[in-house]
């Protein structure tokens, strides 16, 4: 068989094929815990359910316009106004399935073989696959200073004449860090002065804690002329708790918006108009949905801190935003793909391996789902790696016997 050199340089998901383990799992009546999971357990906004049911009850389930329909435009123009204060043209956005495709033909549009694309590590794990799908070359940053915050040192010192491209993503999924204004600012500066495009993953911008909050490149960009390299990417994936609607967008200068839709359009066409209509109804209509995921999963992460700090010999730092904590586990284990791979088999613990989002040691652990679960789930991951844990563990009426050092 032959397959082509982009095909074979790309890896599969292991998020997507762990989620799926976990469904089989599940399926089969298993006490499995998913602390992996990548999207709230709330219900989506009932705005967005009445806007996609009364156009499914007209029975006219049309093609869309390629870059969104007028309507969702509008809504992603509010949503721009309302989050970053700023009023943009139709021209300047692009609405896409799912954020994942407005950053993909985002890099498509703007990369040519052998450009590079640089990004701080930890990353979320399809930076690197769909920088490789166009032919371009990942180059992923790790903190020299050992935290997850890049100084601008990190970035710059490995920018060469190749790199087209940075991507940031603050709050960073695995870290859950929101990077500092100080930051924004000088990687905004930095990429108008150099002419390289700036992609900003915000898509967790509304989950946040402690009074933190992302900063606005906005308030930094100072040519948003059809010049500017500012690409903000969004959707309704994770503060609608809409991930399956697979609504997401971009907004940039005109002209990059009109090849990205080109693209677009010989893809996938339009996104479909009965999802476009739900993320219509959710961003146009009653927010408190948003604030009410947000407080529980603020809630959440308390108790995941509190049962990871109770945890002799992991480190964390404390994710500021997301719904996920990046812990290291390296004075246990530090291979994460094994240490993974033995949770889910030993105590059937789903938790993703740090070495998929760049980062060796480490697992990230998600509290996007219920409370039993985060503390249950943490305790079986102690029971099996604490050597000085109880020879037994019950789950349900299932007693798990040590059988490992
Ligand atoms: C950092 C980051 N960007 C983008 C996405 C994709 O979001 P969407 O569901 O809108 O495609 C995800 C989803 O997990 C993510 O974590």
């Amino acid at each position: 068989m032959s397959i082509s050199l982009i095909g074979r340089s790309i890896g599969e998901s292991v998020t997507l094929k762990l989620n799926q383990t976990y469904a089989i799992l599940r399926a089969k009546g298993e006490p499995v815990i998913h602390l992996g999971g990548g999207e709230p357990k709330s219900k989506a906004p009932i705005d967005a359910i009445t806007a996609i049911a009364s156009h499914l009850n007209s029975g006219e389930v049309r093609y869309a316009p390629v870059d969104g329909s007028i309507d969702m435009k509008k809504a992603i123009i509010r949503y721009t106004r309302a989050h970053y204060g700023r009023m943009v043209e139709p021209e300047n956005v692009i609405a896409s399935s799912g954020a994942k495709q407005a950053i993909m033909v985002a890099l498509q549009a703007i990369l040519d073989p052998q450009d590079e694309v640089v990004f701080p590590a930890p990353y979320w794990v399809s930076y690197t696959e769909m920088v490789k799908l166009c032919g371009a070359v990942p180059v992923p940053v790790i903190p020299e200073d050992g935290t997850f915050t890049p100084r601008m040192s990190d970035i710059t010192q490995n920018v060469t004449s190749y790199t087209k491209a940075i991507i940031i993503n603050s709050p960073n999924n695995p870290s859950g860090a929101v990077y500092p204004a100080s930051f924004i600012k000088e990687i905004v500066e930095y990429c108008e002065q150099k002419g390289i495009y700036l992609i900003m993953d915000d898509i967790y911008h509304l989950l946040t804690y402690n009074g933190k909050k992302p900063a606005n490149p906005f308030d930094y960009v100072k040519d948003f002329s059809d010049n500017s390299k500012l690409i903000i990417i969004n959707g309704v994936s994770k503060a609608y708790a809409m991930t399956g609607f697979r609504i997401g967008w971009a907004v940039a200068n005109t002209k990059l918006i009109y090849v990205m839709a080109n693209i677009q359009g010989h893809q996938t066409s339009g996104p479909s108009i009965l999802l476009q209509k739900a993320a219509i109804g959710a961003i146009n209509g009653v927010q408190s949905s948003i604030e009410s995921l947000r407080t529980t999963l603020e809630n959440n992460r308390k108790v995941m801190i509190q049962q990871i700090k109770a945890f002799d010999g992991l480190h964390l730092i404390e994710p500021d935003g997301t719904f996920y904590a990046f812990v290291d586990f390296s004075a246990y284990e530090k291979d994460s793909t094994k240490l993974s791979n033995f949770l889910l088999e030993k105590v059937r613990v789903l938790a993703m391996p740090g070495v998929e989002f760049g980062m060796e040691g480490y697992l990230r652990l998600s509290y996007c789902g219920s409370i039993k679960d985060i503390i249950e789930g943490i305790e079986r991951i102690k029971w099996a790696i604490d050597p000085n844990s109880p020879n037994e563990l019950y789950i349900g009426e299932r007693k798990l016997v040590r059988d490992w050092n």
